[in-house]
């Protein structure tokens, strides 16, 4: 579109997030491919920019690109980082600090003045490429735990502008935000937004606490509540909402794709290579530490080894998107993982027959749909999830009232999908147990809880979410714009 090529077109509405819809590789031979990007926040966003024109400023995933890949409808503003900034501000601070704290430390953060000195600089180019990108009076929502600091600078540089953040992570108890050495500053450059949305009211209740005691604003302190009842900070002359937002999926896409004949012939296909088993049991993360797949390989193994599962009776996937793959933590645990795959498929397979399947490389969109119609079973396992929309995509997909479930209590999406099979991760024999009441669960009790869980996830769409926040960020008045620099 002649948009994406106009370097000067500003846009109404802007979404700012640390990557942009598509990744870009360049291959061997020196050619460009772009590729969708990994993860839950550009499944979520991607229809919503699909249904309002705007523009969106991301980084491309590759070192020192500042090309704008061209979208339909889309206005792309590339934000170059070289490669040290990829290291320190992206591998180090956003993925080796923020994301191990804001995740219970499932692993230990590591606390580097040079990495937080990045993050500073590289939230002020993204700050500047948004201002740049914005027009007079814009909508601008920025994304997620890498660009915390862009509110308040982008309310410095455009005080015109209103300002929306969501953070798709979870927000952690306060005890333990507590040990970041600038967590003043995380605070206050989120206050820079007019709304800040959290999935649960949790995350929003332990901000609103830390604005007043960390940052000393008065701010409110009853229960937020969901969607609505938002709670307040006052900042000088602006108030800012703070709200929770739970994200969802394009369900009716998903659900429409499901049914259709080509999903379920590719579905009776993966079975029959997988040699007819009775029962699929299936897995779907980035490769990440925070998502339990070691849990739930080592229940398997477990009740195998138990033969309270039969080894000829099931076979189990594992889908697993590579995921910033040169960070320690990320090598150790996929190690790890290879280990656990390789031990059961060692003890319990046959030649020609494996337990578990394991690959690791992103699946395309429509094979993806299939796995998740043919798998019985649906582990979901994370340690801590902020909301998990792969539990939301697999029920999304059985429209047949068939499957089961088993999901972390510590998921975001837990708190929506009552009649899963809930477990604590953490209690190995918890998970045992759901997982052998999801294999052999009874049809008319299978039938009841998926229709439950269809009636969360088909009407709490992406859709709504989005018209949820932007509907309570153009709620936020006029007096809140008044130049107030604070
Ligand atoms: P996160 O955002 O932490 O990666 P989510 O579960 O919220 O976790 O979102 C993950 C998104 O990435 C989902 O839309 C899911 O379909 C997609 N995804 C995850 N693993 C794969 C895979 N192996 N192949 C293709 N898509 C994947
Ligand atoms: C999660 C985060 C996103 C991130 C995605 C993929 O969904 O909330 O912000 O984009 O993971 O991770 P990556 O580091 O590859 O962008």
């Amino acid at each position: 579109s002649p948009a994406s090529t106009d370097e000067h077109a500003r846009a109404d509405f802007v979404v700012v997030a640390n990557r942009l819809p598509v990744d870009k590789e360049v291959l061997d031979d020196g050619t460009v491919r772009w590729k969708q990007s990994p993860g839950g926040l550009v499944t979520a966003l991607e229809p919503i920019l699909r249904e309002n024109t705007g523009a969106w400023v991301g980084w491309s995933g590759t070192a020192d690109s500042a090309e704008n890949p061209e979208i339909d409808g889309v206005i792309i503003r590339a934000v170059p980082l070289s490669s040290q900034e990829i290291a320190e501000y992206y591998e180090g601070f956003s993925n080796a600090t923020l994301w191990p704290l804001y995740h219970d430390v499932i692993v230990k953060p590591e606390y580097h003045r040079e990495w937080w000195d990045s993050y500073v600089e590289v939230n002020r180019r993204f700050a500047e490429a948004a201002s740049e990108a914005a027009s007079e009076g814009a909508i601008v929502w920025v994304q997620d735990y890498q660009l915390q600091l862009v509110p308040k600078m982008l309310r410095m540089l455009r005080p015109d502008l209103r300002i929306g953040f969501f953070l798709h992570i979870p927000f952690p108890p306060v005890e333990l935000f507590m040990q970041l050495p600038w967590r003043r500053e995380i605070v206050e450059g989120l206050l820079g937004a007019d709304l800040i949305g959290f999935h649960l009211p949790g995350g929003a209740q332990n901000f609103l606490y830390l604005a007043r005691r960390l940052a000393g604003y008065s701010s409110s302190k009853g229960t937020v509540g969901v969607r609505g009842k938002f709670g307040v900070v006052q900042v000088g002359f602006r108030t800012v909402r703070v709200g929770a937002f739970p994200i969802s999926i394009d369900s009716a896409d998903l659900d429409a794709k499901a049914k259709s004949r080509t999903t379920r012939k590719r579905a009776g296909d993966i079975r029959k290579e997988l040699g007819n088993p009775k029962t699929i049991l299936l897995g779907v993360d980035r490769l990440d530490y925070t998502k339990g797949i070691d849990v739930r390989l080592r229940a398997l193994s477990e009740l195998l080894a138990e033969k309270r599962l039969d080894p000829d009776e099931i076979a189990m996937i594992q889908l697993a998107t590579p995921s910033r793959e040169r960070v320690d933590s990320y090598k150790r645990m996929r190690a790890g993982i290879e280990q656990l795959v390789g031990n059961i498929n060692g003890m319990y397979g046959t030649v020609g027959h494996p337990i578990v399947q394991y690959l690791h490389r992103p699946v395309p969109r429509d094979e993806l749909i299939s796995y998740y119609y043919a798998a019985d079973v649906m582990l979901v396992t994370p340690l801590r999830d902020g909301m998990n929309l792969v539990a939301k995509e697999y029920v999304a997909c059985h429209s047949d009232l068939r499957g089961a479930l088993v999901l972390s209590e510590f998921t975001g999406a837990a708190a929506e999908l009552r009649s899963a099979y809930i477990a604590n991760p953490y209690d190995i024999e918890g998970v045992k147990d759901a997982i052998d009441a999801a294999v052999h669960h009874d049809v008319d009790d299978g039938r009841r809880r998926m229709r439950a869980m269809r009636r969360q996830v088909m009407t709490h769409t992406v859709s709504r979410w989005a018209a949820s926040f932007l509907g309570a960020l153009q709620a936020t008045t006029d007096v809140t714009h008044s130049g107030d620099r604070g």
